[in-house]
């Protein structure tokens, strides 16, 4: 049996369809704040930014702020069976350990019941409170806080 022509065909046909599928599909190249990538590429990650590790509370910029973090919560666990903020932020354990303790709105269910727990909607803090770090602003930006709140 020829083989070698068998195979020479398929190799053909392999290579066509290949360039085929190339060029007809779109691959993206959709612009974002982060840069321009792929989808057939796998962006390389950005540096980790240096989160802030004062201790000092930082201003609110308006009222109803969740207030942002002002220490680092790296390996902080927040899971079904332990919530490691409140182990300093807990009305139990805020007076020993100096930190904020959560507020009343944290205990309100979503139909403003006062539960004796912490609600399930304040329970994933981070969905709410975000560490800081010292990075340039990603778009343009006029807000100015207000001032009743302790800011210039
Ligand atoms: C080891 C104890 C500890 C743990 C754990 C901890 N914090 Fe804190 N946190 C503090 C202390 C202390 C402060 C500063 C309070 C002060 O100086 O008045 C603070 C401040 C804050 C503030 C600012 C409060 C304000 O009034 O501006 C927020 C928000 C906060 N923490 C959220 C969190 C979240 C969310 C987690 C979990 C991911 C967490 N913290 C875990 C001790 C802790
Ligand atoms: C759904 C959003 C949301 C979640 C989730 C949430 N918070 Fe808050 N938090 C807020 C808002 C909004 C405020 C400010 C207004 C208020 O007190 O309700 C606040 C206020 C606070 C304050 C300041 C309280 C004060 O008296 O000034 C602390 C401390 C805090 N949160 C910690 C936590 C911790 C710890 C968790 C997780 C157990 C958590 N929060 C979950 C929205 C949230």
């Amino acid at each position: 049996m020829k083989i070698l022509p068998i195979l020479m065909i398929t190799l053909g046909l392999v290579t066509a369809y290949t360039t085929l599928a190339e060029q007809t599909v779109n691959t993206g190249g959709l612009e974002t704040i982060r840069g321009a990538s792929t989808i057939d590429q796998t962006r390389k990650a950005d540096r980790l930014k240096r989160v802030i590790k004062d201790k000092n509370p930082i201003k609110r910029n308006y009222v109803h702020q969740p207030p942002v973090i002002p220490h680092q919560i790296r390996g902080y666990r927040v899971d079904t069976n332990s919530n490691k903020c409140l182990t300093c932020h807990g009305w139990k354990y805020a007076a020993e350990t100096g930190a904020t303790k959560i507020s009343l709105t944290h205990y309100e269910s979503r139909d403003g019941k006062t539960l004796s727990e912490v609600s399930p909607r304040r329970y994933f803090c981070s969905q709410c409170h975000v560490t800081q770090a010292d990075a340039p602003d990603l778009v343009d930006n006029t807000f100015k806080p207000i001032e009743s709140l302790g800011n210039d």
